[in-house]
């Protein structure tokens, strides 16, 4: 259903001036540079978990937004969902679409959007909208919460999961720990974080229509399962998830690669609930908004 408007968006665009390929969309290039699967890997349990209490029965419509390689979307195609995936970065559309392939699911496609205009589907079209550390690090968050209330049917529900800021457990840190190793965002830039504070999420949805009594909070738990040492799950995040791979970048060229390696291998070895393999659990903001 992807129009050539919503493609040529992420098209390098040339410059008129030097005939060059100018800077691709860095939200788009930040979630491309790594490969999140090999992270998404370590969540699939509570992943699973969650979609099974959100009351999903067959033929629910669901969107995942944000849905990386389908940690929630290919869990909620198994209970009969009609699903949709929409992620801005193109390997991991790629990625999902394999694994629901090799699952034989047919009520699952992923593909190419950005939550911050989600012009391709349209209005109402979703009994459930998910985001699941998604739509959060979308740029321009008002945009995001009108989108996400806009393509949800009048009774449907939107579900998020946010990280929030300054908690002590991994996720939370392990972006506080590589902000501090990156030169500062642009002017304007609004932090993924922020949608972590109720506060904010009650602007963005009633900005979209939403009042705030049909907002509900609730604190919630991912464990990241990582088959190795701490210190091994750290090497994944390095080499494989983009804000960390830009955050070593960064520091490497201040000379302090050993100091970023030295904090996040301490935070890893800190919150280490496992013993022979690595079990971390973060806590994060999980959203309901009745719509
Ligand atoms: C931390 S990952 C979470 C992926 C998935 N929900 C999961 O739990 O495995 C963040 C995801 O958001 C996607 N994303 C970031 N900005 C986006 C945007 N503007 N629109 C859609 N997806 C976006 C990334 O490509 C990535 O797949």
């Amino acid at each position: 259903m992807r129009d050539a408007r919503a493609t040529r968006k992420y098209l390098p665009r040339e410059s008129p001036a030097s005939n060059l390929t100018l800077k691709m969309n860095p939200n788009k290039a930040l979630w491309e540079k790594g490969d999140f699967t090999r992270i998404a890997d370590t969540m699939r349990e509570s992943g699973e978990a969650l979609v099974q209490c959100l009351g999903i029965t067959k033929g629910t419509k669901v969107l995942d937004l944000g849905c990386g390689d389908g940690t929630t979307a290919l869990p909620a195609a198994k209970l009969g969902a009609d699903v949709v995936g929409v992620d801005i970065a193109r390997n991991l559309v790629e990625a999902g679409n394999k694994r629901a392939r090799e699952l034989g699911l047919t009520n699952l496609k992923f593909q190419e959007g950005d939550a911050s205009n989600l012009e391709q589907l349209p209005d109402k079209a979703f009994d459930l909208v998910v985001s699941i550390f998604g739509a959060m690090f979308a740029p321009k968050p008002f945009d995001v919460a009108k989108e996400m209330v806009r393509v949800t049917r009048p009774g449907g529900r939107i579900v998020m999961g946010n990280w929030i800021p300054n908690d002590p457990t991994l996720v939370a840190q392990i972006l506080k720990i590589s902000s501090s190793y990156t030169p500062p965002p642009p002017e304007g830039f609004v932090s993924p974080m922020t949608w972590g504070i109720e506060s904010n999420v009650i602007e963005r949805f009633a900005a979209a229509g939403v009042s705030a009594e049909k907002i509900s909070f609730a604190r919630d738990t991912f464990t990241f399962n990582f088959p190795g040492s701490p210190s091994g799950f750290v090497d994944e995040f390095r080499k494989y998830y983009g804000p960390t791979m830009n955050a070593f970048e960064a520091a490497e060229k201040n000379g302090q690669g050993a100091d970023l390696q030295k904090e996040l291998e301490e935070l890893f070895n800190r919150q280490n609930q496992g013993k022979d393999a690595t079990s971390i659990p973060a806590t994060f903001l999980r959203v309901t908004a009745a719509v």
